[in-house]
């Protein structure tokens, strides 16, 4: 169980990893925090290309950076989008790399710098993963 204090830090860590993104062409800074099975924390932001489709999403290459050091379940998952006042949630693609390693129980929040912050999960974002059953 995630409590409200776990989420409340690990959106400050994402909002931290958006000052990292490299978003030259949209703008648009986001930035992502894993808390990993075994407590660790790992983030990620945003890296733009000038080829733009070779563009990395916050979410994917929070993934990423996690597998590549040994974390392979997530517990909890929050989203910054420092540059859109409203709410916004991880791209579909996105969504399904993250199903990869997370329960559909899984705690996701994600806000942008207004008031507003959604609490939800990756089963919510995702929903009728059929495949879900066939992740290791
Ligand atoms: N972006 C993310 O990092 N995550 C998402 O889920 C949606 C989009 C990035 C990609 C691009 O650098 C910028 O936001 C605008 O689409």
């Amino acid at each position: 169980m995630v409590s409200a204090e776990q989420m409340d830090s690990l959106f400050f860590s994402a909002r931290k990893a958006a000052e990292a993104a490299y978003a030259p062409y949209s703008k648009f800074r986001v930035g992502a925090a894993l808390l990993c099975e075994n407590g660790s924390v790992v983030t990620g932001c945003n890296v733009e290309n000038r080829s733009f489709g070779l563009t990395i999403c916050a979410e994917r290459n929070a993934v990423f950076s996690a597998v590549a050091g040994g974390s392979r379940r997530f517990i909890a998952l929050a989203i910054s989008t420092p540059d859109s006042v409203e709410c916004v949630g991880p791209c579909g693609a996105c969504r399904q790399v993250l199903s990869e390693f997370m329960s559909p129980e899984t705690p996701v929040r994600f806000a942008g710098s207004g008031p507003d912050q959604v609490n939800t999960t990756i089963g919510e974002l995702l929903p009728w993963d059929s495949l879900h059953d066939l992740a290791v």
